[in-house]
């Protein structure tokens, strides 16, 4: 839900704003570094309302058709410096001295809020799925298939099947918080009346036929509507259906800052992981005699970099062509992971790397990584730039040396279950925290 405030009205909202800062400044102070704020007065910010306080959710409340405010910025780290306590310093604090005394908040920005806002998800989020027949010509697209997903893309058929077995799922659209559109790119991809080609028709028509035959898209515009894709394909195939691009909820795997069709914070980033079953194997970290591996084709200008810097190495294992050993082992024998950047962010690596309990290295410049809104990347991993590929050897050792690396191995075993699928999904597996991704993205303004 949204707002766009003059900036004559802005000092109208200034209550308002008061009340939900708390938020507010969260997301100003992860936006400021992120935004490209387009056609907009210098001077004047957007910020896109994802999560507002409770507060906010008031009946009187104006209908608010746009998906974001504009403010004075200035007039915002005014207030954020100088007249409140923001709640962004109040966690940065909190968060430090939690550090110290209890070593699980160590993976999260702020566990306790986290927990408590977790069980509040659980207990009321509800999702409408748009309901089609078993017999309906294209079921394999809209319904959850049968077989065990496989392959790269399998978060995508994983969270649908287990959305339709949840208890968030709910008959009654009255009470839904989100409308889910079911159709999955990877089956659309594979389909021979629709293939790669016929996808962004397939889903303009999709749209369409809803908000003919349903009220709930046109009222909101698609604001509480959200789709989960995997494969790249999806970040085209919504070029024909403009609305789902600019106000829908889109849960991809490929979430990057840079392309035009993925809008941070208002889009979430879902995990791609290599579906495999039981319990993680273990290796301890003395074990792991490797510094850093990484394998894959030579499909973009940073694994070339990457590749030809470190190609001689004895401690950094770079590889292009086929693995002596399995890549299992290669996980298992390694301190740190590598996944860079192919052709899109995101690869199943950094699943792989956790799996194996494998400190990641992420070289993909701009990947907004899943679930970094909750969970804290710098504490389990090494996020770098592209640019760092020359000193990352130094980077690597220095983090070693400096006895850092116990403590971020530690934390890839916390943060494990996080990036699991189960058949039936278990708290805080996957499927839980991209439920909750949604829940921070839900409209609070129900318009009825
Ligand atoms: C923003 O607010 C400042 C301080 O009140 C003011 O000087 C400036 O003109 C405003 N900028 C815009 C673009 O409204
Ligand atoms: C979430 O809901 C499920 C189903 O009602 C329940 O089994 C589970 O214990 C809940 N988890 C938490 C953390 O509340
Ligand atoms: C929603 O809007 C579209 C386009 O304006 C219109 O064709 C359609 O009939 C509307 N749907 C409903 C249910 O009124
Ligand atoms: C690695 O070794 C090969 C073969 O000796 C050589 O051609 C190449 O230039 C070396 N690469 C680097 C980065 O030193």
């Amino acid at each position: 839900m949204a707002v766009v405030i003059s900036k004559r009205r802005g000092l109208f909202f200034l209550p308002i704003l008061l009340s939900f800062t708390s938020s507010l400044f969260l997301f100003l102070f992860m936006i400021s570094s992120t935004s490209k704020p387009d056609i907009l007065q210098p001077g004047l910010t957007r910020i896109h309302v994802i999560n507002p306080l409770p507060e906010f959710s008031t009946t009187s409340s104006p209908v608010m058709p746009k998906q974001s405010i504009v403010v004075n910025r200035s007039l915002v780290l005014d207030l954020q410096t100088t007249q409140l306590p923001s709640r962004t310093t109040q966690l940065a604090s909190t968060a430090e001295t939690k550090v110290e005394t209890n070593d699980d908040d160590d993976i999260f920005h702020d566990r306790s809020f986290f927990t408590k806002d977790y069980k509040q998800m659980n207990k009321t989020l509800k999702i409408y799925a748009y309901p089609h027949d078993k017999d309906d010509p294209f079921a394999n697209v809209l319904l959850p298939v049968n077989s065990e997903p496989t392959g790269n893309y399998a978060s995508e058929s994983y969270f649908k099947n287990a959305l339709f077995e949840s208890h968030f799922l709910t008959n009654d659209p009255s009470e839904a918080d989100l409308f889910y559109l079911p159709f999955s790119i990877a089956s659309l991809r594979h389909d021979k009346r629709v293939g790669v080609g016929g996808i962004k028709d397939f889903v303009a028509n999709y749209v369409d036929e809803i908000s003919r035959s349903y009220p709930f898209w046109n009222r909101s515009g698609g604001a509480d509507h959200f789709y989960v894709a995997c494969h790249s394909v999806g970040r085209t195939a919504m070029e024909k259906a403009v609305g789902v691009k600019l106000n829908a909820i889109q849960v991809v795997c490929s979430s990057s800052y840079f392309l035009s069709g993925y809008v941070a914070h208002k889009d979430a980033s879902i995990p791609q992981i290599w579906p495999r079953k039981g319990v993680p194997p273990t290796r301890s970290p003395s074990q792991r005699k490797t510094l850093a591996f990484y394998a894959g084709a030579m499909n973009s200008r940073v694994r070339k970099d990457l590749v030809k810097t470190w190609e001689n190495d004895s401690d950094i294992s770079v590889h292009y062509s086929r693995l002596q050993t399995p890549y299992s082992e290669a996980l298992l024998g390694s301190k740190f992971c590598i996944h860079a950047k192919g052709f899109e962010v995101n690869t199943a690596r950094i699943g792989d790397a956790l799996y194996y309990g494998c400190v990641p290295v992420v070289l993909a410049d701009y990947y907004d990584l899943p679930y970094s809104d909750v969970i804290n990347w710098n504490r389990f991993s090494v996020v770098l730039s592209a640019a760092d590929i020359p000193m990352l050897k130094k980077i690597l050792e220095g983090i070693v040396n400096r006895g850092e690396y116990l403590r971020m191995q530690r934390n890839v075993m916390r943060v494990q279950k996080h990036f699991q699928w189960h058949d039936l999904p278990l708290d805080f597996d996957a499927f839980y925290m991209v439920m909750y991704e949604l829940w921070l993205r839900r409209s609070h303004v129900r318009i009825t």
